[in-house]
């Protein structure tokens, strides 16, 4: 572990202190490291129309961008119930992909640390991304 994923575990701990999920009491932090050294955090924020919901991960990439970031070196998510973790929903792979490449690390957390270190390829394997747009 690097200072770095230290920092950023830290992050997407405290974030997930932030989520608002009263319907799913389950709650997620999500913080990403852009190209320019910044970190950017987001929570999920649930509603009472339940699809309008939206996951950490999606909170903490719309403010790196409107940061003006275009670049996820890394991300971690903090979240989860006990033994199960909070690995991203598969439109969170996608979200997570439009700023990041196959060997994006990818720090899945639980409520205090870090529990398994993957990548982005692993997570989302033969992936769509803005290149294959041509
Ligand atoms: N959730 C996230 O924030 N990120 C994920 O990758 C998976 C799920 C949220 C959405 C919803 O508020 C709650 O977790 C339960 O699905």
């Amino acid at each position: 572990m690097t200072l770095t994923d230290d920092a950023l575990i830290t992050a997407a701990t405290n974030a997930r202190k932030k989520a608002y999920a009263p319907y799913s009491d389950f709650k997620v932090g999500a913080a990403l490291l852009d190209e320019s050294g910044r970190i950017h955090t987001g929570q999920n924020v649930e509603n009472a129309a339940y699809p309008n919901g939206i996951c950490a991960e999606a909170a903490a990439i719309a403010m790196m961008v409107q940061q003006g970031g275009t670049k996820i070196i890394k991300i971690a998510v903090s979240g989860g119930f006990g033994s199960q973790l909070c690995t991203p929903c598969g439109g969170c792979r996608q979200r997570i992909r439009e700023f990041a490449t196959d060997d994006t690390p990818v720090l899945i957390c639980d409520a205090n640390s870090l529990q398994v270190d993957l990548t982005l390829g692993a997570l989302l394997p033969y992936s769509f991304g803005p290149e294959n747009l041509g």
